[in-house]
């Protein structure tokens, strides 16, 4: 059987700029996998490709037995991708509710709306307290959760958080990845891009170090963190000792 998504030799230009080189990873059903790198590395770019934000200038992209490279948003939407982007992106000036509906729109999750809000509620007991709220009256933490709960109304199979710790206080980038992890046992996969990587290499099941537009490294989070590579260019860890495996 194959992994629920199978990207292959994924390459992205913008304006002729190759961002995106050679870029390939696979996320298995009900698995945490991390897209880890520094700024600029290519990680939005790759995930954007994914979710049919932008279309792919080479490469190969498999869902669930289906080739999506190429496919529009709402497309991959319906077969079960759902990517929150980065910067939270709620809308201020409707209410949290409101906002979880929108969500629950596509056309795979409209006759489950309902349902599914219970469900996102009962995960997120604080959003469920102010439903009544303007979600710009939340702080950024909770805006957070919810642009994640919005993602969840779309009843993905493969949900794509692109930063989502960015710009938290310490105490909540704790509380988020708990979340995430949480978010495992209920039958959707997690593939995270992000730059907190020694939280993500804690969570995840596997990861993928990106660097330059092409993946350098992978393995499973506990060799990852064991990597002399990665301690010294991403966790400022000594090296412990192990043998490197230094990518070009
Ligand atoms: N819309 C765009 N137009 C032109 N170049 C872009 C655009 N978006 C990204 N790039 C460039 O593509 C490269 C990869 O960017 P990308 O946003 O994918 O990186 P990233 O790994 O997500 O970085 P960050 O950690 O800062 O979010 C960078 O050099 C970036 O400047
Ligand atoms: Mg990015």
């Amino acid at each position: 059987m194959g992994a629920l998504l199978t990207v292959e030799g994924l390459a992205h230009a913008y304006a002729g700029a190759l961002a995106v080189r050679d870029v390939s990873f696979t996320v298995g059903e009900g698995e945490v996998v991390a897209l880890v790198g520094a700024n600029g590395a290519g990680k939005s770019t790759s995930v954007k490709c994914v979710a049919g934000a932008l279309r792919p200038a080479r490469g190969s992209i498999r869902f669930a037995g289906t080739e999506i490279a190429g496919h529009p948003v709402h497309e991959v939407v319906e077969r079960g991708i759902t990517l929150v982007p980065e910067g939270r992106l709620v809308f201020p000036q409707m209410t949290i509710e409101d906002n979880l509906l929108v969500g629950g729109w596509a056309p795979r999750a409209r006759g489950a709306r309902s349902a599914r809000l219970d469900e996102v509620f009962a995960i997120f007991p604080r959003l469920a307290e102010r439903r009544g709220q303007f979600a710009g009256s939340l702080s950024g933490g909770e805006q957070q959760m919810l642009a994640i709960a919005r993602g969840l109304m779309s009843g993905p199979r493969l949900i794509i958080l692109d930063e989502p710790s960015l710009g938290l206080m310490p105490k909540l980038v704790r509380e988020l990845f708990v979340l995430i992890a949480s978010l495992r046992g209920r039958g959707v996969s997690i593939l995270l891009v992000e730059q907190n990587v020694h939280q993500s290499l804690k969570i995840a099941d596997r990861a993928y170090v990106l660097e330059k537009g092409s993946i350098a490294l992978s393995g499973t989070g506990p060799e990852l963190i064991g990597n002399d590579f990665v301690r010294a260019a991403f966790l400022g860890l000594d090296q412990p000792g192990s043998s490197a495996s230094v990518p070009r």
